[in-house]
């Protein structure tokens, strides 16, 4: 199985402070951003990692992690997205890197208490479909600027909203998502959404159709450090006072 750490974007919601740099590379307590999420994808017992980025600011990455091998990594390759065409658009140019294995795809802003592997673990062993997480988040106002499921009575989940007005159920879908090697055929049939992207969730609504999408439900803390400014304070508090990617 294979990694693709996504880290592209504009960070238009964390503006003035992305105007000089990407947000993946500010800091979460004492390290950029980015390494939390390398980080949580090591410990899954993944080593080959596609970091997919681009803007004005995609070389220093490279000069953050070269190669990989001082945050865990055998290999560590690199694709440039050319503009903001969404994550499921850059997910794509992972195509030829993932060589037809399951990838485990992680959105580099979030960051999570607790380790992924469990849920990687869980693919690994019925690594066909998709597995989402999710994580329980009480706030409707909260949701509504996330994925939200809509989970039927057999507790499957029927279909993702993104960004509802009335969200479906109280939990988000998190940044993390495991794919079948389908998933770089389901990529070229999207249509691109009212904010003109690719969207992650109409790939996960792809295989909620097929009934094929899995999930685990997320515990301790989890947050989008990109989602806003108070969000991305809140994450820097708790890291600084609980660490992440734990056990
Ligand atoms: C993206 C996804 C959304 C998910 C969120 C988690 O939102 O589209 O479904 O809940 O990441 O971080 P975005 O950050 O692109 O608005």
């Amino acid at each position: 199985m294979k990694g693709v750490v996504l880290a592209g974007g504009t960070g238009s919601r964390l503006h003035p402070l992305t105007q000089i740099t990407n947000k993946h590379l500010l800091p979460i307590y004492d390290r950029p951003m980015i390494q939390w999420a390398i980080e949580a994808v090591v410990k899954a017992g993944i080593t080959e990692v596609m970091l997919v980025t681009g803007g004005a600011h995609a070389g220093d990455f490279l000069r953050l992690l070269g190669n990989g091998n001082d945050v865990g990594l055998d290999r560590l390759s690199y694709a440039y997205q050319d503009g903001p065409g969404g994550i499921a658009q850059a997910l794509g140019l992972a195509e030829r890197f993932a060589e037809n294995e399951p990838v485990l795809v992680m959105l580099a802003d979030n960051v999570i208490e607790r380790s992924i592997a469990p849920m990687v673990n869980a693919f690994r062993a019925e690594p066909t479909g998709a597995r989402i997480l999710l994580s329980p988040v009480e706030r409707p106002e909260h949701l509504r600027h996330l994925g939200v499921p809509e989970i039927g009575p057999d507790g499957r989940v029927v279909r993702i909203l993104e960004k509802p007005e009335e969200p479906p159920s109280a939990y988000a879908v998190t940044g993390v998502y495991c794919y079948d090697a389908q998933v770089f055929s389901v990529i070229p049939t999207l249509i691109p959404s009212a904010r003109n992207e690719l969207e992650i969730t109409d790939v996960n609504n792809h295989y909620a159709s097929l009934g094929v999408l899995q999930y685990d439900v997320l515990e301790g803390f989890w947050g989008d450090a990109g989602e806003s400014i108070d969000a991305y304070y809140a994450v820097n508090d708790f890291v600084r006072a609980h660490g992440a990617n734990k056990g």
